[in-house]
């Protein structure tokens, strides 16, 4: 079972005033040295403190050092991308998955840092991290593994999908029977996170996990353009909106803002051939805790 009651759920051992200072142990690199993208999956100890959490959550890295006004830094959210027992399954550590945040100032054209993913994207091992949560009680796994599962990611948006499957496939005593569906968009194949680990569920669950990748600058959509997540739902639709029909499917979407209405678009045509209105619907589905999003 994923968690048997709400009240169980791990929320802020941590807070910011007083956060946990756990060290880095492992980052490692996951797009090649060559690609624009740096993207990388980091490991933290957490073995001195109290702080646990389940999959589909968050934590807080609050970063070093004060801001332009001298004041603190703030907190930025990161989900995680190890199970509860995390990657060395002692339950003492929590991975995440983060995108070193470069760009030109639109005005100046001067290069700018993300303070927070630049942080963490250079930890070395044995570096302090102070970390705050763990925070979402929503955003979880159901607990009925007859589930099905539909996950839409864009880039670092597969942090908690990596959770999900590496819980429901390699820890729960009988292997997930629903259907689980990963749909997963990145800029060229190199940008393909964690693809061995997602390979290997599509054999693992016996045909249950199917992965469906949208290579935006490699593939190109019905239209001509650059292949987004949402094409590639839009190529299933009528399916999924059979599935989400049967009330038996729950669906996360985590990732870019930026996804969410082209989502929209591929279910509202589903659902108008039966002549039903997509928005009334998504909000009942949001209401029963079928239908979760988290993006950025
Ligand atoms: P900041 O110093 O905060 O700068 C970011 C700001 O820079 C943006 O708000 C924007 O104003 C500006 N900016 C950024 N890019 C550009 C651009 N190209 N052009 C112009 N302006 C720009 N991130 C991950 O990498 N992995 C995760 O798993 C993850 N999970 C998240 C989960 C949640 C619930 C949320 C809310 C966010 C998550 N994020 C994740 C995003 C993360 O919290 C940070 O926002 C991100 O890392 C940037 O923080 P930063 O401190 O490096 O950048
Ligand atoms: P692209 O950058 O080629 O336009 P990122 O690495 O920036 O997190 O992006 C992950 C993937 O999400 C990339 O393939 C990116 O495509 C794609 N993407 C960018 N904007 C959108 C959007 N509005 N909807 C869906 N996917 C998007």
């Amino acid at each position: 079972m994923a968690h048997s009651t709400v009240a169980d759920i791990p929320v802020n051992i941590y807070r910011p005033k007083d956060p946990y200072v756990g060290k880095a142990v492992d980052n490692i690199r996951l797009t090649p040295e060559d690609s624009p993208n740096d993207v990388r999956h980091v490991v933290l100890d957490l073995s001195e403190g109290s702080l646990r959490y389940i999959e589909g959550q968050s934590i807080g890295i609050v970063p070093p050092g004060t801001d332009a006004n001298g004041k603190p830094h703030k907190l930025r959210l990161y989900s995680i991308a190890s199970s509860r027992i995390g990657d060395h399954k002692d339950s003492k550590t929590v991975s995440l998955c983060v995108k070193r945040v470069v760009y030109k100032h639109p005005e100046t054209g001067a290069e700018v840092r993300g303070v927070a993913s630049n942080h963490i994207c250079s930890l070395k091992p044995g570096d302090p991290v102070m970390i705050t949560g763990p925070v979402g009680k929503s955003f979880l796994l159901p607990e009925d593994p007859t589930m099905n599962i539909v996950m839409i990611a864009t880039g670092t948006g597969i942090a908690p999908f990596r959770a999900f499957l590496r819980h429901i496939y390699d820890e729960m005593p009988t292997p997930w029977q629903g259907e689980v569906w990963l749909f997963f968009g990145v800029q060229t194949s190199v940008d393909l996170l964690y693809h061995d680990e997602l390979v290997g569920y599509t054999e693992k669950s016996g045909g249950k996990f199917k992965l469906m990748t949208a290579i935006s600058r490699e593939q190109k959509n019905a239209e001509g353009g650059r292949m987004y997540v949402q094409h590639r739902i839009a190529e299933h639709a009528d399916t999924l909106w059979s599935m989400v029909q049967q009330r038996n499917t729950c669906t996360y979407i985590c990732g870019l803002r930026g996804m969410e209405d082209g989502i929209d678009v591929a279910f509202t045509t589903a659902a108008a051939k039966q002549g039903l209105e997509w928005p009334a619907y998504q909000f009942d589905l949001k209401q029963s805790d079928l239908w979760h999003v988290e993006t950025y």
